[in-house]
């Protein structure tokens, strides 16, 4: 059975522990699906672990739509989460609409996340008024990365604090189904998880949260070059890949790969007689 906005909140009632993690494509959301993550986000990440840009803000509506569908062909049972790109919520409730009507319509997503508190509360109630789940997202807002100034902790003064808790109030009336609380310090985080019905996913949250979510490419290791705090490396993919293409270009130079079993066979008989003499 799908995953549903329904088995997300029962299971913060249940105090069981709600996994999210980010896919990009059809092969890396099969496995993350068939590992039993319950919650997938196509995050606006992809910018940066996947596009090759500096941040999150290049990422286009066009972009998220191709990402998204893809992924939801690898996927039979999580909720697929799709990520609004920057400035596709904020021209306009009827933009707003549009676009998370495509994440839903055209890219076969289940709910969609956009970052904010208080400022798109209004945004948020509307396109949950039209019957499409929203996450929230808060803290360190990738997508309002000139206007923070860095990719920096956020709420660490009683002011910032306050400000992040009335956020998150802000959503939980708006309808959101889920917050993202994203480099917010972990006694903050606790605070503003006791407060909400509704489940908080942290990243760099702190344990208390009721959910994780990390960047698939940082919890595989796919790049050794930068991880960032709030990432655990799991694996370290980034050296078993260049090492596996090492030895497959030693394996071509020296002619010991392809041997004959890596292609079709023929009767050589039936090639007698086209050789020129
Ligand atoms: O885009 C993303 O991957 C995200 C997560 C870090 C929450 O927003």
């Amino acid at each position: 059975m799908r995953v549903t906005v329904n088995t997300i909140r029962e299971m913060k009632q249940r105090k069981e522990k709600i996994v999210m993690l980010t896919a990009y494509d059809y092969s890396t959301a099969k496995l993350v699906d068939e590992a039993g993550v319950p919650l997938i986000l196509v995050g606006d990440s992809l910018g940066m672990v996947v596009l090759g840009y500096e941040s999150t803000i290049p990422v286009t509506m066009d972009d998220m739509i191709h990402h998204t569908r893809a992924v939801v062909r690898g996927v039979r049972k999580a909720m697929v989460v799709g990520d609004m790109p920057f400035m596709t919520y904020h021209t306009g409730i009827s933009d707003a609409l549009r676009n998370a009507a495509r994440f839903i319509q055209e890219g076969g997503a289940q709910a969609v996340k956009l970052e904010g508190g208080v400022t798109v509360a209004e945004t948020v109630k509307r396109i949950v008024d039209c019957g499409i789940p929203v996450m929230g997202h808060i803290g360190l807002t990738p997508q309002s990365i000139h206007q923070l100034g860095g990719f920096s902790a956020q709420g660490k003064t009683p002011e910032a604090a306050l400000r992040l808790l009335d956020d998150a109030r802000a959503l939980e009336k708006a309808g959101a189904f889920a917050v993202v609380l994203e480099l917010v310090p972990a006694p903050l985080a606790r605070l503003i998880t006791q407060e909400l019905s509704i489940p908080t996913i942290g990243i760099g949250a702190g344990p208390d949260c009721d959910g994780q979510v990390q960047v698939v490419s940082d919890l595989l290791g796919l790049y050794s070059d930068f991880v960032p705090r709030h990432a655990k490396q799991y694996a370290k993919l980034a050296g078993e890949i260049k090492a596996a293409i090492a030895s497959y270009i030693s394996e071509v130079k020296e002619g010991s790969f392809p041997t004959l079993e890596h292609c079709p066979t023929m009767d050589e008989k039936l090639l007698e007689g086209l050789k020129r003499s």
